[in-house]
C-alpha cells in the first residue's frame, strides 16, 4: 500500500480539520448490535443456546422478532470509523450518513470475514495450500475482493496467514498449513491478489493478515489459550509469513487473541510498534480481534477498561473492534494528558491513509447494477473458478491396488450423511454462500453420469442405520463412504481434544470393508485428522476437505477419473492425537526417534507423522533422480528430473528441501525452500531447476538477528517431504 504525496497532503489536512472525538471516532469499529425481543444481554442468549438452557427454536423465534442496531446516530456524529456488515444496500445506507451527514464526511471502512471466498465459496485455506499453486491463491483472492466490493465490504479480514502445527486447534482450517514457505507464498499471492488490481476500485479490497502472532501455538491445541516460545522460533516459523505479507504491501494486520510470552498480543508493543510497524514496515493499521482490548482484563493484564484501552493504544493498536473502549475513554485520557495525542494521530493517520488508498472518498456506494447483477446468480467464470479450486485442493492419501479411478460402469453405493450435505461443504467461516450454489458428492456423482444409490446411513454426529448400511454393502459394485466432520467441527472455538474420526464412523467403516465389496473413503473434513486405523485398514483415503460450493463436482471428477489429483499435503497427520503438535520441519533432537528404546519416541505410538507435509499420490507415478546441486554466485542452483513413469497424465509438486547440518543453533531436520507443480504426459520427462538466493539459507537467532552460517547443507528434491533425495553442499558465506 503506497499513497502519493497529494494523498498523503490530503489525509494531512483531514486530521488537521478533525476534533478529537472524531479522531477516536475513526479508531472505532462497530458491528451491528442485536436489540430487541428479549431481555438478557445478546451476548447471555449465545451463552444459554451454547450450553443448552435455550433450544434452538426457542432462539430462533427470540430473533425473529428482534432487530439490528446500526449505530446510525454515532455515524452521524462521526464517531464510528468502520462497520462489519455485509448486506451492500444496508453498507450504502450507512456510507450515505458518513459521507453526507457526518461533519467532515468521512467514508466507513466496512469490513466482514471473507475467508475462503464470499458467495463463491472456495477450500477451505488448509485445502486450498495443498494445491501449491500460487497462481490459484492469487487468483481466487481477486475474485474473493470483486464480490466483497459488489456488497460494499471493502476490508477482507484475511488471509489468515497463522503457521499451525497442532490439528486439535480448530482454526487450522483457515491458514495455509504448518510451513512458513508455503505460509510466505500463500499470504503474498492473497495479498497480490486482493489488492493489486487496481484498474477500477471495484477490483480491491484492503487485505487484513491475522492473527499476529502465533495463535496458532495455542498451549495444548486450545482456541484463546496462551503461547510460549524462543525468540528465535516466533522469527523462523510465525513471523515469516507476515514478513512476506508487508513486503507485498498489506494494507492491515488483525492482532491475535493470544498472549505470547507472558503479553497479549492486542497490548505488546514489541511486536506491534517494534517489529510491524517498525522492522516489517506496515503502512495501514492494526486492528484488535473482536472484544479482544476489553479481554485484557480477563488476562489480568489490565485492572479494567480504561487501563486496557490505554494499553493498547500507546502499544500501537489502532483500531478497537467492538467494545467501545477507545470511544469511551480515550478522550478523557487525552485530556488529563495520560494519553499523547501523537499517538490518536498516528493511529488516525494510519486508518485514513486506508481509506485513501482505497478510493472510499471518491467511491464510497456499490452501484445498484452491480447489486443486482450477483442477485441474479454466480457469473459461470466464478463457478468455474470454484470447481477449479476444489479440483487442485484434494489429496489422494492412499490408493492401494489402483482402485480410483472408477469407471462409470461400476455401480456405486454413496454412504454417509455427510455425502449429500450441500450445507457442510463449505466449511469454516463461509457466511454468504447460496444453496443454489452448492454441489453435494452425491449431486455431483449424479450429474457426472455416475450409476449412484445414496444410503445415509449415518455421520459425524449421532448413530448409524446398521439395515441401511448391509443395503448399501449389498448392492453396489463398490462403496465410496463420504465420512468426516460437520463444518462446525473446526474454525473458531472448535478445538478438539481427541482428532479421531468423530462419533461413530469407524464402526461404519468396519461393518463396510466386512462386505469384502472395495471401499473407497472420501474424507471432508476441517483438520488434519489422526487416522492410523484408518490407513492401516482402508484401501483407499481420498482427502476432500470442505472445498467450497463446487465440493460434489470436484469430488466426482476424482472418483470418476475426469481430473488426476495433484493436491499434497499442506499439514502433516499424525497416527494419533497424542502426538500432537507434530510437523516435519522439527528440530533436529539429539537421539532422533527410532526403534531403540533409549530415542525421542513413544512406547504406544509411532514417534513420526503418519501422513507428511508434502504426501500426496496421483493416477499416474513420478520418478526423481539426477539431483544436481551448485553454485553459482549469489545463488544455490539445484537440478533434479522428473519423469512421469505411469500411464496418464498428470501433475506433481516437486519440492526443495534443505537442511543447515550444522549451525549455532538446532536447526530443522528439512525446511521447505522452493515448489514447483509440473504436468507430464506418461514417459514425459523433464529437467527441473530451482534458484536460490544463498541468503535465504540463514535463520534468525534469539535476539531476531538474521545469521547466515558457513558449512554444510544437505539438499533434499522429492515429491513429498519424506520421499526424497539428497545431496550436499559447503558453503563459505
Ligand atoms: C474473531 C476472529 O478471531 C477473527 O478471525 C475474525 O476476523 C473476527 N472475530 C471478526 O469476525
Amino acid at each position: 500500500m503506497k499513497l502519493t504525496q497529494e494523498q498523503k497532503d490530503f489525509v494531512a489536512d483531514l486530521l488537521s480539520r478533525m476534533t478529537l472525538e472524531e479522531k477516536i471516532g475513526q479508531m472505532n469499529q462497530e458491528s451491528p448490535s442485536i436489540v430487541g425481543g428479549f431481555d438478557v444481554p445478546f451476548s447471555e442468549l449465545i451463552e444459554m443456546l451454547t450450553d443448552g438452557r435455550l433450544p434452538q427454536e426457542e432462539f430462533e423465534k427470540i430473533m425473529s422478532t428482534a432487530k439490528q442496531d446500526f449505530h446510525e446516530e454515532d455515524i452521524r456524529a462521526g464517531l464510528v470509523g468502520s462497520m462489519m456488515v455485509k448486506d451492500p444496500r444496508e453498507n450504502n445506507r450507512l456510507q450515505k450518513i458518513a459521507m453526507e451527514e457526518s461533519r467532515l464526511g468521512i467514508p466507513l471502512i466496512i469490513g466482514f470475514d471473507v475467508i475462503h471466498g464470499f458467495r463463491s465459496v472456495f477450500p477451505i485455506a488448509i485445502a486450498e495450500a495443498c494445491s501449491f499453486d500460487d497462481e490459484l491463491f492469487e487468483k481466487t483472492a481477486r475474485m474473493a475482493a470483486k464480490e466483497s466490493r459488489a456488497h460494499g465490504i471493502n476490508w477482507n479480514f484475511a488471509p489468515m496467514i497463522d503457521a499451525a502445527r497442532d490439528a486439535r486447534w480448530g482454526r487450522v482450517s483457515e491458514g495455509p498449513g504448518e510451513d512458513p514457505c508455503l505460509g510466505s507464498r500463500f499470504a503474498r499471492a492473497k495479498i497480490r491478489g486482493l489488492q493489486n488490481d487496481r484498474s477500477s476500485v471495484k477490483n480491491y479490497v484492503a487485505a487484513c493478515t491475522k492473527h499476529y502472532v502465533a495463535y496458532g501455538a495455542c498451549e495444548s491445541g486450545r482456541d484463546y489459550n496462551t503461547t510460549s516460545m524462543s525468540v528465535s522460533n516466533l522469527y523462523n516459523i510465525y513471523l515469516p509469513a507476515f514478513r512476506a505479507a508487508m513486503e507485498e504491501g498489506a494494507a492491515t494486520v488483525m492482532a491475535a487473541f493470544n498472549d505470547l510470552n507472558g503479553i497479549p498480543c492486542t497490548v505488546n508493543r514489541w511486536l506491534l510498534r517494534d517489529i510491524l510497524k517498525g522492522e516489517m514496515g506496515l503502512e495501514g493499521f492494526v486492528v484488535s480481534d473482536a472484544n479482544a482490548i476489553r479481554e485484557c482484563v480477563a488476562h489480568g493484564i489490565a485492572e479494567n477498561d480504561r487501563d486496557a484501552g490505554v494499553q493498547a493504544a500507546q502499544a500501537g493498536m489502532d483500531m478497537d473492534m467492538g467494545t467501545h473502549i477507545y470511544k469511551d475513554f480515550l478522550k478523557a485520557e487525552v485530556e488529563n494528558g495520560t494519553m499523547p495525542m501523537d499517538v490518536i494521530d498516528e493511529a488516525v493517520r494510519r486508518i485514513l491513509s486506508v481509506k485513501v488508498w482505497l478510493g472510499l472518498f471518491d467511491n464510497p456506494y456499490v452501484p445498484e447494477e452491480d447489486i443486482e447483477a450477483y442477485e441474479k446468480g454466480l457469473p459461470t467464470e466464478h463457478i468455474a473458478l470454484c470447481r477449479k479450486a476444489a479440483e487442485e485442493s484434494m489429496v489422494l492419501l492412499k490408493n492401494e491396488g489402483n482402485l480410483l479411478p472408477l469407471s462409470r460402469k461400476q455401480k456405486i453405493s454413496l454412504v454417509g450423511n455427510l455425502a449429500d450435505a450441500a450445507d457442510e461443504i463449505c466449511g469454516a467461516w463461509a457466511m454468504a454462500w447460496k444453496k443454489e450454489d452448492c454441489v453435494s458428492i452425491l449431486s455431483g456423482l449424479r450429474s457426472a453420469g455416475a450409476d449412484v444409490e445414496y444410503y445415509p446411513c449415518g455421520g459425524p454426529e449421532g448413530e448409524i442405520n446398521w439395515d441401511e448400511t448391509d443395503r448399501a454393502c449389498e448392492a453396489g459394485d463398490v462403496i465410496v463412504a463420504v465420512v468426516g466432520e460437520t463444518d462446525a467441527m473446526s474454525g473458531e472455538a472448535s478445538s478438539k481434544a481427541d482428532i479421531t474420526l468423530p462419533g461413530k464412523q469407524q464402526a461404519l467403516l468396519t461393518r463396510l470393508l466386512s462386505s469384502g465389496k472395495p471401499v473407497v473413503t472420501v474424507l471432508m473434513n476441517g483438520r488434519p485428522l489422526a487416522l492410523q486405523w484408518e490407513a492401516e485398514h482402508l484401501p483407499v483415503i481420498l482427502e476432500a476437505w470442505h472445498l467450497g460450493i463446487r465440493m460434489g463436482d470436484a469430488v466426482a471428477a476424482a472418483l470418476l477419473g475426469d481430473i488426476n489429483p495433484s493436491g499434497k499435503l499442506s499439514s502433516s497427520f499424525p497416527a494419533v492425537t497424542g502426538q500432537c503438535p507434530v510437523y516435519y520441519n522439527h528440530p533436529s533432537t539429539g537421539r532422533p526417534g527410532s526403534k531403540s528404546k533409549f530415542t525421542s519416541r513413544y512406547l504406544d505410538a509411532p514417534w513420526d507423522v503418519l501422513f507428511p507435509f508434502g504426501h500426496g499420490r496421483s493416477y499416474t507415478s513420478f520418478g526423481c533422480s539426477d539431483l544436481q546441486v551448485s553454485e553459482a554466485g549469489d545463488s544455490l542452483e539445484v537440478a533434479v528430473s522428473l519423469k512421469n513413469t505411469g500411464e496418464r497424465e498428470g501433475t506433481e509438486v516437486v519440492q526443495f528441501y534443505v537442511q543447515d547440518v550444522s549451525a549455532s543453533l538446532v536447526r530443522p531436520v528439512k525446511e521447505l525452500k522452493d515448489y514447483r507443480r509440473v504436468s507430464l504426459a506418461p514417459g514425459e520427462e523433464q529437467e527441473i531447476r530451482f534458484t536460490l538466493p544463498k541468503t535465504a539459507l540463514g535463520f534468525y537467532d534469539n535476539e531476531g538477528h538474521y545469521r547466515l552460517e558457513s558449512g554444510l547443507f544437505r539438499i533434499f528434491a522429492g515429491g513429498s517431504s519424506r520421499d526424497t533425495l539428497e545431496a550436499e553442499i559447503r558453503l563459505l558465506f
